[in-house]
């Protein structure tokens, strides 16, 4: 078996505080020599282990009664199988909560242990929610790729006038109506649009415009997402949709580009966008290759 030490001495500088959700271990950006297929979080009462590739049932035992030993508010230990058709998750010790929640800076939002690979948050994505509830006071704000609407609940957090959520999944939109009701938020300061941003021009166009608009796409999906093709489209379509003056908050996910990709597609694409700054997620999600943590853009347009 292999030993627990290493990764058990990094989850102890990753610790949760304040009940609040955390990523424990990242083992996929591959700075830990035999974990690449590890990544552990906290969620309030809940340890979730996502495995890339089979490991043995002694070793998810002894590991689960390790970290249940080092936090010791956490009632249960899940395992979701990543490598697995459909990525079940199962218990591995305790009982799971009946409606598991994350917890991120006082906000809530649903977790969904039964619905395939995506669980309902991305916890990668924190520091874009906080920057979002610092600069959303009094904006009407789009947030494209919504999925369940995390950055609506950060915005509505900070103060934003309505938030408009598009999203081509109609369930992710519903459990994202479902996240602005668990935080007390009213529907009515929240819309939910479910089209396909790419075919949708002429309704985005009368939803427009935007005082602040988020844009995180996935990495990569299908027909309905790639970077190379559909990045340069949603530049070319954003000062349609921005206020002049406005804020971009463009998210970059995954290993697929190169360095300099969005950098790049922005000289061209667009030239007067002032960039405010580049934040990336951080010390809980350490990569070999730096340029491959997911990055956030922030700009503000000048037309
Ligand atoms: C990475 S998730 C977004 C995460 C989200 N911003 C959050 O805060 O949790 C990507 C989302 O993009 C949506 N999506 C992908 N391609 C799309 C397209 N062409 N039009 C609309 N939605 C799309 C997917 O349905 C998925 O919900």
């Amino acid at each position: 078996m292999q030993p627990l030490s290493p990764l058990l001495t990094e989850v102890q500088h990753h610790l949760p505080a304040n009940g609040e959700s955390r990523r424990l271990f990242y083992g996929r950006g591959q700075c830990f020599s035999g974990y690449d297929d590890v990544v552990i979080d906290y969620h309030p009462h809940l340890i979730l282990i996502c495995l890339y590739r089979q490991r043995d049932a002694a070793w998810l035992e002894a590991m689960a009664a390790e970290l249940r030993e080092l936090i010791a508010d956490a009632r249960c230990v899940v395992v979701q199988y990543r490598y697995q058709q459909g990525c079940p998750v199962r218990v591995v010790s305790g009982e799971a909560p009946d409606q598991p929640e994350a917890l991120e800076d006082g906000l809530r939002y649903h977790l969904q242990l039964d619905r395939g690979q995506n669980l309902g948050f991305f916890p990668d994505m924190a520091f874009g929610r906080r920057l979002v509830r610092q600069r959303a006071q009094g904006k009407k704000v789009l947030n494209l790729f919504a999925y369940t609407c995390s950055f609506s609940i950060a915005a509505l957090a900070g103060g934003a006038r309505n938030v408009c959520n598009v999203d081509m999944s109609r369930s992710a939109l519903e459990l994202g109506r479902a996240n602005h009701l668990l935080n007390g938020y009213d529907l009515r300061d929240a819309s939910f649009v479910a089209v396909e941003v790419f075919r949708s021009n002429s309704r985005m166009r009368k939803l427009a415009p935007f005082d602040l608009i988020v844009c995180d796409p996935p990495a990569q999906q299908g027909r309905s997402f790639t970077a190379q093709t559909h990045w340069p489209k949603l530049l070319q379509r954003l000062p349609s949709w921005v206020v002049p003056g406005g804020e971009l908050m463009l998210c970059l996910n995954g290993p697929h580009v190169e360095e300099s990709f969005l950098e790049d597609l922005l000289a061209s694409y667009l030239p007067c966008a002032e960039l405010l700054g580049c934040l990336d997620s951080g010390e809980d999600f350490p990569e070999k290759k730096p340029h491959c943590k997911t990055r956030l853009y922030h700009l503000r347009y000048h037309s």
